[in-house]
């Protein structure tokens, strides 16, 4: 696919030709340097943006081509997104944050799952507290559940570590593996950081608006060097 902003004299080539695919309940992380086009190419795979050219297919369904009743949709059922700003509504008690995007969708809770996903991340003796009454530690926890029980099948993340100290960050993506582990999720992750990528399966690089390298089961320290020689 390719994406090009703007018109005439102001076009920007965010995309030149990224031809990818994205495996099945696999931690993927997309890295490249500031203005590669990483958020350009997470906005274009979860429907969110326009390609230029090109198509995007989730599973048996292209995406590029639908309508807007069908991207609404699609974001709706299959599709979850955490970023780093998280997006709970403050009226509402984490539970009902958590719930949401099913209520939305007139979808049943399943219960064992919520009951799971919640002690997982550690959130059962917080169910009735607002986002104003949770450290952002929590808050993040609430979106991971969120977008967990509601049992999308893919799970696009923005930085979603990069608002948080070390240790919450170091949680945040601890769950976001479990989620694809132990409950079988599809999650895409753009991330700066060596260490946060090394918590996938998979290392995606993007330069310029093309991809440019992989690695899988990437160490910190294979990532960094990996970095250097791209930008180098
Ligand atoms: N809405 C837009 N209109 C015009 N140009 C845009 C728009 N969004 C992004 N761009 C440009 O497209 C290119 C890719 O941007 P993108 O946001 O995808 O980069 P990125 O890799 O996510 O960078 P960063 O690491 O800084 O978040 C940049 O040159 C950017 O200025
Ligand atoms: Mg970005």
């Amino acid at each position: 696919m390719t994406k090009v902003y703007g018109d005439a004299e102001a076009e920007v080539h965010a995309l030149r030709g990224v031809d990818i695919g994205f495996g099945a309940a696999e931690f993927t992380a997309i890295m490249g340097p500031s203005g590669s086009g990483k958020s350009t190419l997470l906005h274009c795979l979860a429907g969110l943006d326009t390609v230029s050219s090109g198509s995007v297919w989730l599973g048996e369904d292209q995406i590029t081509g639908m309508n807007d009743a069908e991207l609404t949709r699609l974001r709706r059922d299959r599709i979850g997104f955490i970023f780093q700003a998280f997006n709970l509504l403050p009226t509402l008690t984490a539970r009902e944050n958590i719930r949401l995007p099913l209520e939305v969708a007139g979808r049943r809770v399943d219960q064992d799952l919520f009951d799971r996903v919640v002690a997982r991340v550690r959130l059962s003796d917080r169910l009735e507290h607002r986002p104003s009454e949770l450290s952002g530690g929590q808050q993040q926890r609430v979106a991971v559940a969120r977008a967990l029980v509601s049992k999308p099948e893919v799970i696009f993340a923005d930085e979603p570590t990069g608002n948080l100290d070390s240790g919450t960050g170091a949680d945040l993506l601890k769950y976001l593996r479990l989620s694809v582990h132990e409950f079988g999720r599809t999650i895409i992750m753009v991330t700066h950081d060596p260490l946060a990528a090394s918590y996938a399966d998979r290392v995606v690089f993007v330069r310029d608006g093309r991809f440019v390298h992989e690695l899988s089961q990437p160490t910190p320290d294979i990532v960094l060097e990996t970095m250097k020689k791209l930008e180098g």
